[in-house]
């Protein structure tokens, strides 16, 4: 999460996310999953201004960014390229909004204006990304003084990744486990920013579709050897570490996800699979060079929008 002032509020740049693990370990009695996953912020951003009303009224304005749609070929529709933007009553940035004025009693209301880069249906986190960035802006400009464990509390009602992203400000590394429902949050510490590619197909999923068809294991995969190849900086070992529970499943439902996967076999990446629920799919790559040569093959093949990132928290947001 990057904050600036403008002259008329607060201009937010939100970060996706992808799932380098992701495993489910339990089915809990609130229809949710206990999970073990581990994500990382990447430096694809949308762009969220945040303007105060002294009345309590709510407005939010959502577009795609020009840049973004003109990536989208003209054979496809955009929903298809991009998803769905929400309207205002069920963006959950509107939510977020209505949600803090409810907790705290504030009679404030706010004009905000979404650009969004992070196609959704895609598990890059972009609504949660947004939602967190909307609390921290309200939070800071109607003066409200909430701790992070507290927006932390309302944003787990609103959306299980939320309070990965309300952290990503003070994760050096941009990277942590994410245990409980997603709202318990270890910093994870790494040697330098890892380099990835995503592709997201010309098709969405829906998350609560992914998770109805999941099944657990009865011997779930193991996040140290992940965790030990990220701190040692060591990114050739990361290989068969990535793991994602939900990939088979969405592979079920989406056959777009095999066909990406098709793709990737066939580069040199040192791994690679979908986020979070899908569809979105990446490989991590050696070095800048790597990626940028992967982002030209991966163009070519025409099989969804590719985006040339790496991983980022405040310390590399800085420089
Ligand atoms: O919290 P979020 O809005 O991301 O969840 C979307 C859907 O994903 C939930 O309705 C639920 O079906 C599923 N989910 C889950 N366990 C989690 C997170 C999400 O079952 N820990």
């Amino acid at each position: 999460m990057f904050f600036l002032r403008s002259a008329t509020g607060l201009q937010v740049r939100t970060p996706a996310k992808v799932n380098l693990y992701l495993e489910l370990l339990a089915r809990r009695a609130d229809g949710f999953h206990e999970l073990e996953t581990v994500m990382a912020a990447v430096d694809l951003f949308d762009t969220l201004h945040f303007q105060t009303r002294e009345d309590s009224s709510i407005s939010v304005e959502c577009r795609w960014a020009t840049g973004q749609l003109n990536q989208v070929p003209a054979s496809h529709e955009i929903p298809d390229v991009l998803g769905d933007l929400p309207p205002s009553p069920q963006n959950l940035v509107t939510k977020a909004l209505v949600l803090l004025q409810e907790a705290t009693g504030c009679k404030r209301g706010a004009i905000v204006r979404l650009v969004k880069r992070i196609p959704s249906a895609a598990g890059l986190g972009g609504a949660s990304s947004n939602a967190a960035a909307v609390l921290l802006a309200a939070n800071e400009c109607w003066k409200l003084g909430l701790s992070l464990t507290e927006l932390s509390a309302l944003a787990a009602q609103l959306g299980s990744d939320i309070p990965f992203f309300l952290r990503t400000g003070s994760l050096g590394s941009g990277l942590a486990v994410c245990r409980g429902r997603g709202e318990i949050i270890e910093p994870l510490k790494t040697k330098r920013p890892l380099q990835i590619v995503i592709v997201r197909p010309y098709a969405g999923l829906s998350t609560a579709k992914v998770f109805q068809q999941c099944e657990l294991a009865s011997q779930p995969k193991q996040v140290e050897p992940l965790l030990a190849a990220l701190q040692s900086g060591a990114i050739n070992q990361i290989g068969s570490t990535l793991f994602n529970r939900l990939q088979q499943p969405a592979r079920q439902i989406s056959s777009t996800i095999d066909q990406v996967a098709k793709e990737f076999e066939k580069l040199d990446v040192v791994a690679h699979q979908m986020s979070g629920s899908g569809t979105s799919y990446f490989g991590i790559c050696k070095n800048v060079r790597h990626a940028r040569r992967v982002t030209s093959q991966l163009k070519s093949k025409q099989i969804g929008t590719v985006f040339q990132t790496q991983s980022v928290g405040i310390n590399t947001l800085c420089n």
